[in-house]
């Protein structure tokens, strides 16, 4: 992900600037001190934060002001217009806040000013264990700490790291464009500077919720006051001859994607099975390292059930104009080593040539297979504790589960989104705002989770946002000019509004977000 131009712009906001320049409602990028600094007004108070996004750097003054809050144009993220707080992921640090004084008719920023308030929870649980390491748990972690909570904090997680930026593994970083350090979403002092006990390579075998304790995979027992489940999910394993060669890869985690790139730097075509999001995500990142890649694909348009028709076709079209080769509605029957005198003993080869053999009998040489043909919930912990599981741990709309004080957030919760129904998503900024929200309802805020889902997936130039949540049946209205990529496809299910999936259009995207959390229907532009 690019970041903005560093270069400053709009007025001098220390020199000041009339005040009627900003109108109730709207914002005005400016600087201060060396920095972009946006102000905004609502009635008669003008407020003043950092402009570029803590989470990617994406520019504020893009974004859309809702009541006291801006929300970044990129990936939705939030911030409080009144103290600069990062108060929906996925931006997890805060803005600068400034002082504005207005002398006559001007206003002027005069420096940095802390207006963060200091947060008591209402409960306070003895101890909070959080189960898993990656989105939901870290967001969940830092949050018990932001709202003040004292007690004991433990973050188990079964990874090797501790919580990093899961998306970028099948994008910048895959691709070769974003370095290792940017992985990481907190370094390790981080948690210890805010007292998470955050535990890594270490799983939680069972879960005893009479006795209130934890079992871990060293031994170990630990007790808790309140417990939150973010197990997350694993990749659907292929089940074909030859699915166990060396050169057959998944992608979940960061030592997959470290996987994929080593194998890369040696190979000349991939295979991907999958032509899902993480499945053509790879096969962007793959032909930016200037690998042939051939996508396999059971249906006869790729994310056309998700995107619609329209949607799904541009992403094709975007793919095939940056040369990769699809093979729809087709399956893969088996994986072989090349050479068919090649000995069963060299299958550890991973060197070798392989050949991925399609259902319609279709022979693709490559070096290299990535699998990405859907996850499954990691739900067995969840089950055998006893908590009620449908298609995912079932949750209420604060996130909590059948068993009191166990709650579960991210890609294994169930939740009743107000709109869609009892949903569960696999979506990155869900699972860190239901950490968010579970979080602060173990400290009993009893906050529930309304906001509509939203991802984005990107696709070489074409970066699609998708707000809410449709069904294949929905019916779908396309704005904009498909082949310009400047776009939104809205999704309705009978005249109710489900969703959004817009390109080129952030602002839009951001709108038609409001739109959904306010019932109203929307009207692209
Ligand atoms: C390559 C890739 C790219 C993606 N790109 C996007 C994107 O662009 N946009 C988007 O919206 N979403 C994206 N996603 C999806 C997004 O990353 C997930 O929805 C999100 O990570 C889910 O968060 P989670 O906390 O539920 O699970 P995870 O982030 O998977 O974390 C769960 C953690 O729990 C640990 N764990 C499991 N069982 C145990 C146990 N018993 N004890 C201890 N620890 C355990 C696991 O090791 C894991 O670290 C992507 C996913 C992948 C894999
Ligand atoms: S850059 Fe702002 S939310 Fe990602």
């Amino acid at each position: 992900m690019a970041e903005e131009s560093s270069e400053l712009e709009g007025p001098d906001f220390e020199k000041g600037v009339e005040t009627e320049t900003v109108t109730d409602g709207e914002m005005l990028l400016g600087h201060a001190f060396g920095e972009a600094v946006l102000v905004a007004r609502r009635g008669d108070n003008l407020f003043g934060i950092g402009a570029t996004c803590t989470h990617y750097g994406g520019p504020l003054a893009k974004g859309l002001m809702v009541d006291c809050t801006v929300r970044c144009p990129w990936h939705h993220a939030r911030f409080d217009l009144r103290t600069g707080e990062a108060i929906a992921a996925p931006a997890l640090n805060d803005v600068a806040c400034y002082n504005i004084e207005k002398r006559g008719n001007r206003f002027f920023v005069t420096g940095k000013i802390d207006k963060k308030p200091a947060r008591t929870p209402a409960t306070a649980p003895a101890s909070i264990v959080i189960v898993g390491a990656g989105a939901a748990g870290g967001a969940a972690a830092e949050t018990l700490r932001r709202e003040g909570y004292g007690g004991p904090v433990t973050m188990i997680g079964a990874d090797e790291f501790l919580p990093y930026d899961r998306p970028n593994l099948s994008k910048d970083y895959l691709a070769g464009n974003a370095p290792e350090e940017w992985i990481p979403l907190r370094p390790s002092e981080f948690y210890r500077d805010q007292r998470i006990d955050a535990l890594t390579n270490t799983s939680v075998t069972a879960i005893n919720s009479k006795t209130k304790q934890v079992t871990l995979s060293d031994g170990r027992s630990l007790g808790y006051g309140a417990l939150l489940l973010t197990t997350g999910a694993e990749p659907v394993r292929l089940k074909i001859p030859g699915d166990d060669l060396p050169h057959v890869c998944y992608l979940r985690t960061l030592s997959d994607s470290r996987r994929i790139i080593e194998k890369a730097k040696n190979a000349k075509r991939a295979v991907v099975i999958g032509a899902s999001f993480i499945g053509l995500e790879v096969a962007w990142s793959l032909r930016e390292r200037k690998l042939e890649v051939h996508v396999v694909g059971k249906h006869s348009l790729p994310l056309e059930k998700i995107l619609g028709r329209d949607l799904g076709t541009l992403v094709l079209q975007t793919h095939e104009a940056h040369g990769v080769k699809f093979h729809l509605g087709r399956t893969p029957a088996k994986v072989e080593v090349a050479s068919a005198s090649q000995p069963i003993s060299d299958r550890q080869d991973a060197d070798s040539t392989i050949i991925v053999q399609l259902d319609d009998g279709t022979k693709l040489d490559c070096d290299l297979v990535v699998v990405g043909i859907g996850v499954r919930p990691n739900t067995k912990l969840a089950e055998e504790t006893g908590l009620a599981i449908d298609n995912g741990v079932l949750v209420n709309e604060y996130l909590e589960t059948n068993v009191p004080g166990i709650f579960a957030a991210g890609d294994i919760a169930r939740w009743p989104d107000p709109r869609a129904g009892r949903i569960r998503v696999e979506h990155w900024v869900v699972a860190q705002r239901q950490g968010q929200t579970a979080a602060r309802n173990m400290l009993g805020a009893h906050e529930p989770f309304v906001v509509p889902p939203f991802f984005w997936s990107n696709h070489f130039d074409l970066h699609v946002h998708y707000v809410g949540h449709g069904n294949s049946d929905d019916r779908t209205s396309v704005s904009g000019d498909l082949k310009a990529k400047n776009v939104s496809v809205i999704f309705r299910s009978g005249d109710k509004l489900t969703a959004v999936a817009s390109v080129g259009r952030d602002r839009e995207n951001l709108q038609a977000e409001v739109a959904l959390e306010r019932g109203e229907d929307f009207r692209a532009s």
